[in-house]
């Protein structure tokens, strides 16, 4: 055996502290929580629907908070691509119980709706003054991520996506990190098929646009080139062997680096647009709207910053040929070789609601600055997105 397969089959656990997060990382993570937990007498429990108690997540941490004697309350509702208003019934939740802490139980909705509700329920306010950065995040309760997929890398920064009920934009702000995160891979082998793909797409995706947004330094770059390698060698492994926790164990540690690569670059165009379809369409997972976009925006992306898009596309092709062309090509071959093949059609997503998209992204202040300003020299106005993006259809 060589050292590097050696090296590949030792699943080492770990634990680090990156900005303001501390992360436990390994089987049986989530056993330090009650370290951390001297002085709280209840916790709200954040989860979606099935996956923390398909994944025995639920269980391991209530019985965690029992041995250390901390009460708890439940709000099992967050829902994919999730709503401002779910976090504002969580810190609601959060003062009718009394809850000096909240515990986000799933990916990175869950994460997500907790860390901005935490937000509220001491700052007050809306969720989307937190996402738009009109109120900071300080003092906060501290949010404890037991993270069940390998995608968002939400346990591992400041960000959180919500969709503005009021008028349906979903978009990304810096609000706070958690204070300890969990990151079992284990607890990701309930995980349905497509999510498999799709979250493991969602950290791809992290990667290739931080590493190629204007002014992304050495250390993203780096960051983000791991996190190719591992998803374009583990992926394809989780595929044909799913239920080893091996290839799950690269693919959360490939998320985790990806959380904090756009942590310190963040993501630039496939983002920005991919937001907008999934915030109109809910019943579109992000990771799988970014791989049916992806393949066609990427030729924007590759022109603007075509060193580091090289780099990262060699990383997950090592046939590259270095052109725009051949960056949808890299992108496409990869997603399908690991049996990718949804449409926009599968979704419901016509012309109209392209249009749409399209519109709000422009007129949207973050987002339109976030298309434009994050791709050194890229002219791009509504209608040429537009039209890149019906050719999908
Ligand atoms: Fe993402």
């Amino acid at each position: 055996m060589s050292g590097m397969s050696s090296l590949y089959r030792n699943l080492v656990p770990f634990k680090w502290t990156y900005g303001e997060v501390t992360l436990h990382f390994g089987a049986g993570a989530v056993g330090a929580l009650p370290g951390y937990l001297a002085g709280t007498k209840r916790v709200l429990l954040v989860t979606g629907r099935t996956s923390a108690r398909a994944s025995g997540a639920l269980s391991d941490v209530e019985r965690s908070l029992s041995s250390a004697g901390v009460e708890r309350s439940l709000y099992d509702r967050v829902s994919p691509n999730p709503q401002s208003s779910q976090a504002e019934e969580v810190a609601e939740l959060v003062k009718s119980t009394g809850a000096d802490a909240v515990v986000a139980i799933g990916g990175g909705s869950v994460i997500d709706v907790s860390k901005v509700g935490s937000a509220i329920a001491i700052g007050g306010g809306s969720a989307m003054d937190y996402i738009y950065g009109r109120i900071k995040a300080v003092p906060r309760l501290p949010v404890y991520a037991v993270n069940l997929t390998h995608g968002t890398g939400s346990e591992a920064n400041r960000y959180a996506n919500l969709t503005d009920i009021a008028v349906g934009d979903k978009i990304g702000g810096e609000v706070c990190y958690p204070r300890v995160s969990f990151d079992d891979p284990r607890y990701t082998l309930t995980m349905p098929r497509e999510e498999v793909l799709c979250t493991s797409f969602d950290a791809l995706y992290h990667a290739y646009e931080s590493a190629t947004t204007a002014g992304s330094p050495p250390l993203a770059q780096d960051i983000s080139e791991a996190v190719v390698r591992n998803v374009a060698r583990a992926l394809p492994m989780a595929g044909t062997d799913p239920s080893s926790v091996e290839h799950r164990y690269w693919l959360m540690y490939a998320a985790m680096l990806g959380g904090v690569a756009i942590d310190i670059s963040p993501t630039n165009l496939i983002h920005a647009v991919e937001n907008f379809l999934s915030g109109m369409r809910p019943s579109l997972p992000h990771g799988c709207g970014l791989a049916i976009i992806g393949p066609s925006l990427v030729r924007l992306v590759h022109a603007a910053s075509p060193d580091a898009s090289t780099r990262m596309l060699r990383a997950l092709d090592p046939d590259f040929d270095g052109t725009p062309e051949g960056a949808t090509a890299a992108l496409s071959k990869f997603q399908s070789s690991v049996g990718f093949d949804r449409t926009l059609g599968d979704y419901g997503i016509d012309g109209e609601l392209l249009a749409t998209a399209v519109k709000r992204a422009f007129s949207n202040e973050l987002s339109v600055n976030r298309i434009r300003s994050r791709l050194a020299g890229l002219e791009l106005d509504a209608e040429k997105l537009l039209r890149y993006l019906r050719s999908l259809l």
